[in-house]
């Protein structure tokens, strides 16, 4: 295990978006490789976390805030804010910070870059422009998306939405931490980690896996593709039209494909993927029963 000494102390690392699901992932999986972690959050008093995680204020999107969290911490695992990065990073290359491992997106892979692609990249050269040393982990679709499928699971057994045969190879937030974690104790920088799930999956089939570790009967109901539409910009509200239909465009061209399933988590890691039944074993689908 590599760790950085500073002061006579093993130096922190900071993991932004430490209070999230990646983030959060990072921060357990930190410790339990007996590192010092230190969380940043825009509200500490809504977060609890253990004794020996030490949290701190700071807005990525306002330098000013973040001297206290940076100060002595030459590692961290960065949270990809659409704007206002640029502040973030001069006070990082101010503090002396020596790694960012960036949560990135696939999408920047992609030959149609498209609107989340386009953020993305722009973050990430935002970063490589810095100077810091830096990694850029680049998953694809989350398994946690589908837990917008949860409370239509629990209270009427249905999940409805557009292109049922769209095939993705989802991955599992345990798993994009795993690798963001390695790049962070091996020092991988100069290096870009794309990430999928084990398994392409269309959303049928997902469905219909929720259905069997669950032991409750969940059925798909497709709609249109202008439903689905209201349904997105209702769930994720922030996301502008242009990501929508991105989304959108994205399942419908890939049904009836198979999804691009990378060996990247096995690689880096050095263990299994995390499947999707696995993953939803431990997502809290299953009904509350009165
Ligand atoms: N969903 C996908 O399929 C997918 C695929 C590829 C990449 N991604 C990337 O992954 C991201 C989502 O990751 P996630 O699921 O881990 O997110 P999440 O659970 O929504 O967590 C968001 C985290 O970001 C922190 N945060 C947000 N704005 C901040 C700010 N201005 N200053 C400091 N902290 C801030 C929040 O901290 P506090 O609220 O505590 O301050 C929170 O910890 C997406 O935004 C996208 O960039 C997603």
């Amino acid at each position: 295990m590599t760790r950085h000494r500073k002061g006579g102390e093993f130096a922190v690392i900071l993991v932004t978006g430490g209070t999230g699901n990646v983030g959060g992932h990072v921060v357990r999986q930190l410790v339990e490789a007996g590192e010092k972690v230190r969380v940043l959050t825009r509200d500490p008093d809504a977060h609890s976390f253990p004794d020996e995680i030490e949290v701190v204020p700071g807005d990525l999107r306002r330098p000013e805030t973040l001297s206290e969290a940076l100060s002595g911490a030459p590692r961290v695992f960065l949270f990809p804010v659409m704007s206002g990065l640029d502040g973030f990073l001069h006070a990082a290359r101010r503090a002396d910070t020596r790694h960012l491992v960036m949560l990135s997106s696939a999408a920047v892979t992609f030959p149609r870059l498209g609107w989340i692609g386009e953020k993305h990249l722009q973050l990430e050269n935002e970063v490589s422009a810095s100077g810091i040393p830096s990694t850029f982990v680049r998953p694809g679709a989350f398994m946690t998306n589908d837990l917008a499928w949860k409370r239509e699971i629990q209270e009427a057994g249905v999940v409805r939405a557009a292109y049922g045969n769209a095939a993705t190879a989802p991955v599992d937030s345990r798993d994009i931490a795993a690798v963001s974690v390695r790049a962070l104790l091996d020092e991988r920088t100069g290096e870009s980690f794309t990430l999928t799930g084990p398994e392409s999956l269309t959303q049928i089939e997902r469905v219909r896996i929720i259905a069997e570790t669950v032991g409750w009967p969940v059925r798909f109901e497709e709609l249109s593709r202008d439903e689905h539409r209201q349904l997105i910009l209702r769930r994720l509200a922030g996301l502008p039209e242009a990501g929508v239909d991105e989304l959108l465009d994205l399942l419908a061209e890939n049904v009836g494909k198979s999804a691009d399933v990378l060996p990247t988590v096995e690689e880096v890691t050095g263990r299994p993927a995390f499947t999707y039944a696995e993953w939803a074993a431990t997502a809290g689908f299953a009904p509350t029963r009165p």
